[in-house]
């Protein structure tokens, strides 16, 4: 098996990444990277950006969807309020869904799921209301189950998110202080049970102090937690 076979997953910082699959569809999440304190300075993006999934409205998260869509022409796909608001941003291409709900994306399905945290999005007006905070289960015709949790509390339903969709790779944030922190990620993991564990959101700012080896201390026996630095890429999934 060739890494061309493969799905990459590349860190960007933060709770950024990168998905190329390996038909050739790019994928960024929660593109948050000019003003990404860990964002790696000489990364380039492939020339086109497909597809932007954004989990909620938080600016460390919408980051730089409205200029990557424009200079893209790249889909935004997003809860209905959050989708409404970036269309309002000048995007041309948007996909507003709901949790719960699954769209098609080239060879690559999303599915909406659940996370407990709050939703807002700021600009130079204020707060807007953009819906609710959401995780995202990625699932690669004829490869692997990416779930990417957003920003979130551990929550029991995670287990839900196991039985419908068993999730290989788990990207959780692990930072504490605005998320779930080590302990609770590692309850996270008992609940959805991936092969890896690919934390995020931790180490951007000195508060998010969640490292990946104290995380690895805690999981199930039998779950690897990458130990992974910004511009570092996952593969052979
Ligand atoms: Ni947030
Ligand atoms: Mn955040």
């Amino acid at each position: 098996m060739t890494a061309k076979n493969s799905t990459r997953i590349t860190w960007l910082g933060h709770s950024a990444v990168l998905i190329q699959t390996a038909k050739g569809a790019n994928i960024l999440i929660d593109p948050y990277l000019k003003g990404n304190p860990s964002y790696p300075k000489d990364l380039e993006l492939p020339s086109k950006i497909d597809y932007i999934l954004l989990t909620h409205g938080h600016g460390d998260h919408v980051g730089d969807a409205v200029p990557l869509a424009k200079s893209h022409g790249a889909t935004v796909v997003a809860i209905f309020e959050l989708a409404d608001y970036v269309a309002k941003k000048g995007v041309e291409h948007t996909v507003g869904m709901n949790l719960g709900g699954t769209v098609q994306l080239k060879d690559v399905s999303a599915t909406m799921v659940d996370a407990k945290h709050s939703a807002a999005a700021a600009d130079e007006d204020g707060m807007h209301y953009v819906g609710v905070a959401a995780g995202f289960v990625v699932t690669i015709e004829g490869g692997t189950t990416i779930y990417h949790a957003g920003d979130t509390a551990v929550f029991g339903d995670m287990a839900l998110i196991r039985e419908l969709y068993e999730p290989k790779i788990a990207l959780l944030p692990i930072g504490d202080h605005f998320t779930m922190g080590m302990k609770e990620a590692a309850l996270a993991t008992k609940l959805i049970m991936p092969e890896v564990v690919l934390p995020m959101h931790f180490g951007t700012f000195p508060i998010l102090t969640g490292t990946p080896e104290g995380l690895a201390k805690l999981v199930p026996p039998g779950v690897k937690v990458v130990d992974w630095k910004p511009g570092d890429v996952f593969e052979g999934c």
